[in-house]
């Protein structure tokens, strides 16, 4: 059966197969998710809100939830999008202000202007840059010590 999916704060609705996933639902809207983990759970970049109809997904796995408890813009009703299957009506999404980045070169592209958005990391989902702010050089010095790898928080934060 079909259900009803609404997207906050973009304020579209949409009609989906019961059991897809809400990753289904961002892509099918050409929303920008960089499932830089290719859609297992282990990354931030499909992080979205349940504002409502929460008991409309699926339940949370294991996987899902240590990767949630590592994101620092987590809340209660945060959940991955790749992860969480639709099986009942009444379900809103809200999707996290910021965009992810996958690597110091999509900041290196932006030195010299302001984020016009948060600019979070793709798995801790922290905060990189903040909207607003000027991207200088030396800002790009300090992060070029974060590392973005995906595989890497897996093997260190999942012990696998
Ligand atoms: S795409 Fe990586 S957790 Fe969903």
């Amino acid at each position: 059966m079909v259900k009803q999916v609404r997207l906050e704060p973009i304020g579209q609705t949409m009609r989906v197969e019961d059991d897809a996933t809400l990753l289904s639902v961002l892509l099918h809207q050409d929303l920008d998710v960089l499932k830089e983990c290719g859609g297992r759970g282990m990354c931030a970049t499909c992080h979205i809100y349940v504002k409502d109809g929460m008991t409309s997904l699926s339940r949370m796995s294991r996987r899902e939830q240590r990767t949630l408890e590592v994101i620092t813009s987590c809340r209660s009703n945060s959940r991955l999008a790749c992860q969480t299957r639709v099986k009942g009506e009444g379900v809103v999404v809200e999707l996290p202000p910021g965009m992810y980045v996958q690597s110091i070169q999509d900041i290196e592209v932006l030195i010299g202007r302001r984020a016009d958005q948060n600019l979070l990391h793709p798995v801790t989902g922290k905060i990189l840059v903040e909207a607003g702010k000027l991207v200088t050089r030396s800002m790009l010095k300090q992060l070029k010590s974060v590392n973005f790898e995906v595989a890497h928080y897996f093997n260190n934060s999942h012990g696998v």
